[in-house]
């Protein structure tokens, strides 16, 4: 049987896509016009561009027409990640982002356009950014149990600068940074970058050995501890406050600085839950801790808007280690960033996010029964130990033969031994993808032969 006409449509504008022929961002022809061009009926032409958006190379905006797609998801971040096949999923970096975010960043735009110094966003800002909008963030910071000054608050283009310019501020090539023997990848690029000894810390479920770490403060010269004590990535664990105190405790006493990362803290439930998030390492030691955070994941990664706070000790080498850098968050940028704190659209996103989360994690661990995994109910990433005669890099690779993109335990791993894991990200797949995408997930890992 031959294949409908509109499926020859539909297979051609998809080639031209994917090859780039039509590159992102091409207006194409209105419904009636491809009708008319194709000689096929309006609801002909309005299928052949419902099912290039159900494959995701096309988005259509109400009243402006319909787009090519630009390509997002892991093989946009680094494209010599792309894959063999057209893309299932991509579970190996987390892009939450909810419907209408494009819309409220449309109004957010024009209202900005209306206001009245537009001018001024076109002036170079203050390293580490005016001082209202340093304001505008402590205001937020509060709820998280962060009490901080403005004055001790610097804007920066995402969480990793900060981190960076943290670092920057802290030490010096050689020193020692302390630091979970599963952690976030980006922590180990600038370790790098900085000439830093990283000194693993054994990981249990539950948080890392403090035990371990106190003798290793004991051993070795520790500078500063790199932590995620609310809702760690990849592991998902949230300390509670005795971990925190003995965590600050340790510090306090061998003299090292905390640098905390709270870029997935707003995941855990918030204040009048049922079991409150404890109050973080800031609110322990604040003269020894630079809380880290951003609004990649609650608000939209590609915004590029984060933060550092700093103790008044090293507020000035912070800034000028932006100041050698990127200078911080642009003023357009920041300007979106204040204004969706200012009037709640951060909060509210963030209560979806953790809705989200606590949705995508109850369809992994219903599809994925019986697997060996570790993560938090609320939490965008799920750890899942592979079985002995899995291999983490061989198992990727069948995944993504079958379009499935996962990171491999060594992109998180700091010391000598690497668990057999993959992380799952789960945040972004469209949430009606992610159990077809697990369950095809969980087959192929059964492909493999013990
Ligand atoms: C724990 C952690 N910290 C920091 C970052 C970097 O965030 P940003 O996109 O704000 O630079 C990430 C990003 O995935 C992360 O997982």
């Amino acid at each position: 049987m031959r294949p409908p006409a509109y499926k020859a449509i539909v297979d051609e504008y998809a080639t031209a896509i994917r090859s780039g022929t039509l590159p992102a961002g091409t207006r194409l022809p209105t419904h009636r016009a491809l009708a008319r061009e194709r000689r096929i009926a309006l609801a002909t032409a309005t299928r052949v561009y419902a099912e290039l958006a159900a494959a995701g190379l096309v988005v259509g905006e109400q009243g402006r027409g319909t787009f090519v797609k630009v390509r997002s998801g892991y093989d946009g971040i680094e494209p010599s990640r792309d894959l063999p096949v057209p893309r299932v999923a991509d579970l190996s970096f987390n892009q939450p982002l909810a419907p209408g975010q494009g819309d409220q960043l449309r109004q957010a735009l024009r209202a900005l356009a209306a206001s009245g110094d537009a001018e001024a966003l076109l002036r170079q800002q203050p390293p580490g950014g005016h001082r209202h909008d340093r304001a505008a963030v402590a205001r937020y910071l509060l709820d998280r149990g962060v009490d901080t000054a403005p004055e001790n608050v610097l804007l920066t283009g995402g969480a990793q600068q900060a981190l960076d310019c943290v670092l920057r501020a802290l030490t010096r090539p050689g020193d020692v940074l302390a630091v979970d023997a599963l952690s976030y990848p980006g922590i180990k690029l600038l370790a790098g970058a900085h000439g830093l000894d990283l000194a693993p810390v054994p990981v249990t479920p539950a948080g890392p050995d403090l035990d371990a770490l106190d003798r290793l403060c004991r051993t070795r010269p520790v500078r500063a501890v790199y932590t995620i004590p609310t809702v760690h990535n990849p592991l998902g664990w949230v300390l509670d406050r005795a971990q925190r105190e003995r965590l600050a405790g340790i510090a306090t006493e061998h003299g090292c600085m905390l640098i905390e990362d709270g870029t997935y803290a707003f995941l855990a439930a918030p204040a009048p839950a049922a079991a409150p998030v404890p109050a973080p390492l800031h609110a322990h030691a604040p003269e020894r801790t630079c809380y880290v955070a951003g609004l990649s994941k609650n608000v939209a990664t590609g915004l590029r808007f984060g933060f550092a706070v700093v103790p008044g000790r090293h507020v000035r080498a912070a800034t000028t280690s932006l100041r050698a850098a990127a200078w911080g968050s642009p003023g357009l940028v920041t300007a979106l960033a204040t204004g969706w704190l200012a009037d709640g659209t951060v909060a509210r996103l963030e209560d979806q996010r953790r809705a989200d989360a606590a949705a995508r994690q109850r369809i992994a661990r219903t599809t994925l029964a019986g697997l060996d995994l570790t993560g938090h109910p609320t939490s965008y990433t799920l750890w899942l130990t592979l079985e002995p005669h899995q291999r983490p890099a061989h198992a990727a690779a069948l995944l993504a033969a079958a379009g499935i993109l996962v990171s491999t335990s060594d992109a998180f791993s700091t010391g000598p031994h690497t668990p057999a894991a993959l992380r799952l990200a789960l945040a972004t797949p469209p949430l009606p993808a992610l159990a077809p995408a697990l369950t095809l997930l969980r087959r192929t890992l059964d492909s493999i032969a013990p």
